[in-house]
């Protein structure tokens, strides 16, 4: 989990059965905003968080959210996974559409310089998400949790310094036209 100030507004996005908004509640301190996410219900937690049973993927989800989160989210985590059915095209569809519903809740949210972790889904879908992820945040890089095993595949995408692109291209183009 890239470092967050304390106090920071944060959405957790597959976040049952609670391990990573235990780490954000007991780092970010009591003046956080928590919005944990998931299918499943999640057993209550201490602390400023609050718990949406919601598909990330319904067309009102960022609403939902950005509604219990009550202000800009200064970051957007997703550790969603699919219900593997075991036929690998029908798991990667699956994996990579919540993928997608992350990144427009992240794009829905996120401060301008907001971060956006998501679970990546290896694929042939891969390399466009990342193309999609550089044309609106700065940075974008991939992590390999170091607790993992080597063998394994899980990576999440890390994606900063987010004025979405658009916005940033407005504003320098601005001002490449007056100079
Ligand atoms: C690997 S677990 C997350 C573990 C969690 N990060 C933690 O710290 O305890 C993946 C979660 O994604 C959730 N999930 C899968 N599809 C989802 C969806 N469409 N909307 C919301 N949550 C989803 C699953 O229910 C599951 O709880």
């Amino acid at each position: 989990m890239p470092p967050l100030p304390r106090g920071a507004a944060v959405v957790d996005l597959g976040c049952a059965p609670g391990a990573w908004l235990q780490v954000l509640v007991d780092q970010l301190g009591s003046e956080a905003r928590l919005v944990g996410v998931d299918l499943v219900p999640v057993p209550e937690l201490a602390g400023p968080v609050t718990l949406l049973e919601l598909d990330i993927t319904a067309p009102d989800a960022p609403a939902r959210i950005a509604k219990a989160l009550g202000r800009p989210a200064d970051a957007v985590l997703s550790d969603t996974a699919p219900k593997l059915s075991g036929i690998p095209d029908v798991d990667r569809a699956a994996g990579d559409e919540l993928c997608e519903a992350a990144l427009r809740i992240a794009q829905e949210l996120l401060v301008p310089r907001g971060t956006l972790v998501v679970k990546g889904f290896p694929g042939p879908e891969s390399d466009r998400f990342r193309a999609r992820l550089r044309a609106r945040f700065d940075r974008v890089s991939e992590l390999r949790p170091e607790a993992k095993r080597s063998t394994s595949k899980e990576f999440y995408w890390l994606a900063c310094s987010g004025a979405p692109s658009g916005r940033g291209q407005r504003r320098r183009s601005r001002r490449g036209t007056r100079a």
